[in-house]
């Protein structure tokens, strides 16, 4: 690193044009470098288009280690292709017991823009320092400009005494009578019952339900819905966030209550709402799960994973973070992911892929070696 540097700063000071050369197409699972020639350190990210520019918020992830060092990184594009670093939108904490002390876990993060309120608000997941993935919290941070720096507001986990909106009282009654202390083993019938009866949502009734990896969705009435892994992972939840996209309106509903999904991913098309999530295997990829509904409220039905050819039942090695609908195109859609290399998690790779769309007007995606925008519709 440092002898490049060198390199460019003799090239320079003696008179060559110092072009770094452009990235003209997408090319899934290799390394992807920023105008600087740095692979881009912006893991389980997402995009924000704004005025113009993309912004891609992700995880700056240390060489070594699994805890957060730095905090999100964003970095600014106009061709999605070439992308420029534009440093670290909310940074870690120095101060000892912030929740977003350095050395904490911050995954995730997603930024929306707010019309009403004209802010940048980043959701993330957040693991306080030193507790492994106990806390299950998400964070809110705020900035009035796209790339910050975003100020920490505070972490929670959502709907603390509220019961999913299509919970009778029937239903409320069956979940307070499922305990955890009936049930010595894990994965029995039994257990498996009582987790889509609803036996965690009761549990942690009183402090909020867990939120662990996650995504933030704003429909086209401009709502936001924060959709995370919750019950110890077993199920997805979809909880309506208040206009201002700063706190929960406690409506909420449970996606495939014991299904194991995380990673989610949402987008809209042709009246129907997709949502594609992986499986739990820690960075370890796997078979990618699919869902789809007329309405964000459901109901929800399960299709076959969109993945299609070899390794389609690992996601080509990837776990997704974000879908991507590419303004300006009429159809088109991006899947983006992760190639998690646990060792060097910096060295994470990335795929992006278009998704295509059968006669059904079923998500397909195919891999490609390489790709270019114009091959979107
Ligand atoms: C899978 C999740 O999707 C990642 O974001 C990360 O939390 C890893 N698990 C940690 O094992």
């Amino acid at each position: 690193m440092k002898i490049k540097k060198i390199f460019l700063m003799c090239a320079c000071a003696f008179g060559f044009t110092c072009v770094r050369a452009q990235v003209t197409e997408f090319r899934p699972a290799q390394m992807w470098p920023d105008t600087n020639g740095e692979h881009i350190n912006a893991h389980g990210g997402g995009i924000l288009y704004h005025e113009g520019i993309y912004y891609w918020y992700g995880e700056n992830r240390p060489d070594r280690g699994f805890s957060t060092e730095v905090g999100v990184e964003v970095y600014t594009s106009k061709d999605l292709m070439n992308w420029t670093d534009a440093g670290v939108a909310l940074s870690v904490s120095s101060e000892s017991g912030s929740p977003i002390e350095r050395g904490c876990i911050m995954e995730r993060p997603k930024v929306v823009y707010n019309k009403k309120t004209a802010k940048f608000v980043m959701l993330f997941h957040l693991e306080l320092k030193g507790r492994g993935y106990e806390a299950a919290r998400v964070g809110f941070a705020v900035s009035d400009t796209p790339t910050g720096p975003f100020r920490f507001l505070r972490s929670l986990r959502p709907n603390a005494g509220v019961w999913p909106c299509d919970f009778t009282e029937k239903d409320i009654a069956t979940a307070r009578a499922q305990k955890e202390s009936d049930y010595k083993e894990w994965w029995t019938p039994e257990w498996r019952v009582a987790i889509v009866k609803g036996m965690l949502t009761a549990r942690d009734f009183e402090g909020g339900q867990m939120s662990r990896d996650m995504t933030v969705f704003v429909d086209s009435d401009d709502k936001a819905y924060h959709i995370f892994s919750s019950e110890e992972n077993l199920t997805l939840i979809m909880a309506e966030l208040t206009d201002d996209y700063l706190d929960y309106t406690g409506k909420y509903i449970r996606i495939a209550p014991g299904g194991q999904n995380e990673a989610p991913t949402i987008f809209f098309r042709n009246g129907k709402y997709w949502l594609i999530a992986s499986g739990c295997t820690g960075w370890a990829p796997n078979k990618a799960r699919m869902f789809s509904a007329p309405s964000l409220w459901g109901p929800w039905q399960q299709h076959e994973s969109p993945f299609v050819g070899e390794h389609a039942n690992r996601t080509f090695g990837g776990q997704g973070t974000f879908v991507l609908k590419v303004p300006g195109k009429e159809d088109g859609f991006v899947f983006m992911a992760d190639v998690w290399n646990p060792r060097h998690l910096r060295r994470s790779r990335h795929i992006w892929l278009p998704i295509e769309f059968n006669e059904e007007g079923t998500p397909i995606i195919p891999w490609r070696d390489s790709w270019s925008l114009d091959q979107l519709k």
